[in-house]
């Protein structure tokens, strides 16, 4: 784990970031009704989930959640969140960018109905989480757009992905929907999103 990232994300937490950004992805609430999965206890993981807003409102919904993250002070948020509401959201540290393999516990193959991945862009990891869903398992991405709108999110470019690169990067899975613009968070802030919805070909 690179204890630099960690220490900086886990340094932004205990600062209270994203503390008042509880509410659910729109684009989560809109797809879940939506999802066509069979499984009684169906099984998701929340990939870079912060403080866990939508690994929670899955929890909430009936799902079994994995939550991954870099930051120990996140994960301890969404730990606490779960165990006040009885939640089955399971807390996984692990650095999602690490040179190392990442170990087989953390995405195992086609473990998942639905893998989440919001306001966290790391395409190369898509291919490695697509061989972690169920045939048929969805794969929900939302992440920072480049744009010359003034918005939320990462100030530098090298950070926003460039238009097409999310769809592109959903390889051999089957895009359900895309979409690239602004769009005005719950909160009012404005942001510019990529947003994919695709599934694992059964
Ligand atoms: C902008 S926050 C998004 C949090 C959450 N997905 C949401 O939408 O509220 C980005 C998250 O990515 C996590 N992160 C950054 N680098 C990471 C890495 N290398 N491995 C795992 N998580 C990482 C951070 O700790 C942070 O929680």
């Amino acid at each position: 784990m690179s204890r630099e990232d960690r220490d900086k994300w886990n340094a932004r937490y205990a600062e209270g970031a994203y503390a008042d950004r509880t509410h659910p992805s729109p684009l989560l609430e809109e797809w879940l009704p939506r999802l066509e999965v069979s499984a009684a206890s169906p099984r998701a993981v929340d990939i870079a989930c912060g403080n866990g807003r939508n690994a929670l409102f899955l929890a909430r919904n009936g799902w079994q959640v994995d939550a991954v993250d870099i930051s120990d002070v996140a994960l301890q948020n969404v730990a606490k969140s779960a165990e006040d509401e009885s939640l089955a959201v399971r807390c996984v540290a692990a650095d999602l960018e690490s040179a190392e393999p990442i170990p087989a516990p953390i995405l195992p193959p086609q473990a998942y109905d639905l893998a989440i991945m919001f306001r966290y862009a790391n395409l190369p990891l898509l291919k490695r989480v697509g061989a972690s869903l169920k045939p048929g398992g969805y794969l929900i991405v939302e992440a920072h757009l480049q744009t010359d709108a003034e918005v939320i999110g990462p100030g530098s470019a090298r950070f926003r992905l460039a238009p097409g690169a999310l769809r592109a990067a959903a390889g051999e899975l089957a895009v359900v929907d895309y979409s690239e613009g602004l769009v005005v968070d719950p909160d009012g802030r404005l942001a510019a999103l990529a947003r994919l919805v695709a599934r694992a070909v059964s």
